[in-house]
């Protein structure tokens, strides 16, 4: 986490911004430079009441203290720093090679897929094997869960942390859990309260599900680029803080039917173009009798159409032998 002690205060030793800015920007939470270089200029602008050009400045300085620079890499270094970072396990095997190793962080995984599909399951066995150590395959990290089903269980968890040979008191101490009624609530919490909720150890934030609550609340056509429009938003801050933290994101989301004339109705992961663009892998869920299978539906490295079985236990997902 980069900039991750440094007061905002810091900034009183550049010319140009003193304490009445510094006070602005501390009545709005940011204490923090590396929560400083979350924002944009606009963005503090409008809630700190700071003008344009000073909070350009402040973004920059802010970005500068924090060692942040954008940087250019030749193809071949960024294929190490790609092929170098963070991953964990999903603790099935055929998973773990259809995702190319295992989750990586800085990206945004959707997981979509029927009623029963095994969603839940999942996020709830991701939350578990993050925390893994190393050697284990995980990354002896933390996960923050957002549910807004109401479908997190506690004691799934420790069957699926017994089944890891974890301590489960301790595997469901570092998970913290989330439960937000409505839109408003879902966006105060991402954006606003969870920079204050990372520690260096965070490394992974579910949502399960992403569309749920925009769907109850934002009903007919009329509300339909409104509802698109705050999902964007939603998953920008997501972006954002899977970049700045070096975490990994993973949400789930329901399907549609999508009918054909020509034939049987098949299914699509709900919330239209802007969803379908925010993740950067996306996977279908299905059932079928006694096992499950999962599917890359889009992916900027991953074969679409590759696909993975696994059956779900006492202990979780596992590999079918
Ligand atoms: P929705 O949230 O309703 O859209 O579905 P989902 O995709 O989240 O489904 P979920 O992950 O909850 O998967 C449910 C399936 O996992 C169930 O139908 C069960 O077959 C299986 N499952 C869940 N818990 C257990 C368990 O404790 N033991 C076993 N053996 N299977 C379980
Ligand atoms: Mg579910």
């Amino acid at each position: 986490m980069t900039g991750d002690r440094i007061k905002i205060e810091e900034l009183l030793n550049y010319p140009g911004i003193g304490r009445v800015t510094l006070h602005k920007l501390s009545k709005i939470g940011i204490e923090y430079i590396h929560e400083l270089t979350l924002f944009n200029p606009e963005e503090i602008m409008e809630l700190a009441s700071i003008d344009i050009e000073r909070a350009c400045q402040i973004i920059r300085l802010a970005r500068k203290v924090a060692g942040k620079k954008a940087k250019v890499l030749n193809a071949l270094e960024y294929e190490r720093v790609m092929n170098s970072r963070e991953q964990f396990t999903t603790g099935v095997k055929s998973i773990d090679k259809l995702v190319k190793g295992g989750i990586a962080v800085w990206d945004i995984y959707e997981f979509a897929g029927e009623y029963g599909s095994g969603k839940t399951q999942l996020c709830h066995q991701l939350a578990v094997t993050v925390q893994l150590s190393k050697e284990k395959g995980g990354l002896a990290g933390k996960a923050v869960y957002i549910d807004t089903e109401g479908t997190f269980s506690p004691s799934r968890v420790r069957d699926i942390a017994s089944g890891f040979k974890l301590n489960e008191e301790e595997v469901l101490r570092n998970i913290l859990v989330y439960r937000p009624i409505n839109v408003a609530e879902l966006e105060e919490l991402v954006v606003e309260q969870l920079r204050s909720i990372f520690d260096l150890n965070t490394k992974l934030v579910i949502i399960d599900s992403i569309i749920a609550l925009y769907r109850a609340e934002f009903k007919g056509r009329e509300w339909l680029a409104r509802r698109q429009q705050r999902i964007n938003y939603l998953i920008d801050w997501l972006k954002r803080y899977a970049n700045t933290y070096d975490i990994a994101v993973v949400y789930t989301n329901q399907v549609l039917s999508q009918p054909v004339p020509w034939g049987i109705a098949y299914k699509i992961p709900a919330g239209g173009n802007i969803v379908a663009h925010a993740a950067t892998h996306r996977f279908l869920l299905r059932r079928l009798q006694d096992k499950w299978v999962i599917e890359c539906i889009d992916s900027p490295r991953i074969a679409r159409g590759s696909s993975a079985s696994f059956r779900i236990t006492e202990r979780g997902l596992e590999d079918i032998k």
